[in-house]
């Protein structure tokens, strides 16, 4: 399909009611379901119930770069301590969107965001609101590990002094070692805290960066595809590591792995050209999704 196809299909979509939008018959959609629940295992069983408490509310988010529009109206809910997957093919806007919950498209002189997003209920996009601080509550973590030119322990210990969190220099040492516990690297590097951070494998670069990120008391982490620079070793550690945050952390994470989003996440988002498709249950998501295109992504007829 082409992107024009892709486009004129949704754009048709959009306009059809629910019941229209039906595309398979049950019998075909039970078959379905089976083979897509062997395709990506979910862990469903296992998972928390839902906490009901919004986190972050965006609405009627508008991002355009120039006069180019990236997101085009999205309104999305993230709730406390949940972890939702956001996927789609690329290009589709999810890293823009996931930066628009921290403001980091502050950075690009030409990115303008219109629409409101609210952290805790306080509206994020307030001109009087600290970004600093701002970002600190709401982490991320990047595609490719970037700690800083620096000890392990001063990478870690960088934020907290920055925001003035530890009282002396035995607090800062204890919330270094918590961060680095929590990240699932403490007994890696407890012997060499004073060796440069660049000198670790690219997956324990990647967790020293989460640590990093958890150091500062942040409440939600976002992700961009955090583990699409990591070999499958380091990535099912990190993978671990996100179900273990999720007990005390908000997590948004961008994959282009649907089996990642399958395995980590609570409820899954599609997004295509711009537009939030369909968000639900993980689950429902990779077996019975509500929408024609999000199937046509999951079952690789594009993406
Ligand atoms: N810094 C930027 N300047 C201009 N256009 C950008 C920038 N970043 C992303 N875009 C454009 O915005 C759209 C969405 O991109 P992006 O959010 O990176 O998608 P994804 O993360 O889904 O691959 C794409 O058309 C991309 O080219
Ligand atoms: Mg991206």
């Amino acid at each position: 399909m082409s992107t024009i196809e892709i486009t004129n299909s949704l754009e048709k979509d959009k306009s059809v009611n629910q019941d229209q939008t039906q595309f398979t018959s049950d019998t075909e959609r039970k078959q379905q379901s089976t083979s897509f629940v062997s395709q990506f295992e979910t862990n469903a069983s296992e998972k928390k119930e839902q906490n009901s408490t919004v986190k972050i509310s965006a609405e009627d988010v508008h991002v355009y770069y120039g006069d180019a529009e990236a997101i085009k109206g999205i309104d999305l809910k993230v709730y406390e301590n949940e972890v939702i997957a956001f996927i789609g093919p690329s290009g589709c806007g999810k890293s823009t969107f996931l930066r628009t919950l921290n403001r980091m498209n502050d950075t690009i002189d030409s990115c303008r965001v219109t629409g409101k997003v609210t952290l805790d209920n306080q509206d994020i996009y307030d001109p009087n609101l600290d970004v600093v601080l701002l970002r600190a509550q709401v982490g991320m973590v990047f595609q490719k590990p970037n700690p800083f030119p620096k000890s392990i322990f001063d990478n870690v210990a960088y934020g907290p002094k920055l925001h003035g969190l530890a009282r002396d220099k035995y607090d800062l040492e204890e919330i270094v070692e918590n961060s680095l516990r929590k990240a699932g690297l403490w007994d890696e590097v407890k012997d060499r805290l004073n060796q440069p951070g660049t000198g670790l494998s690219g997956g324990q670069q990647q967790r020293l960066c989460i640590a990093r990120t958890i150091a500062v008391s942040p409440e939600v982490i976002l992700m961009d595809e955090p583990c699409s620079a990591l070999d499958p070793i380091a990535t099912a550690k990190v993978e671990e590591l996100i179900s273990e945050l999720s007990t005390q952390y908000t997590i948004a994470i961008v994959t282009h792995s649907m089996q990642q989003a399958a395995r980590v996440s609570d409820r899954t988002a599609y997004f295509h050209l711009g537009d939030l498709i369909e968000v639900n249950s993980t689950e429902k998501v990779f077996t019975q999704p509500d929408h024609q295109l999000t199937e046509a992504y999951i079952t690789g007829r594009f993406g």
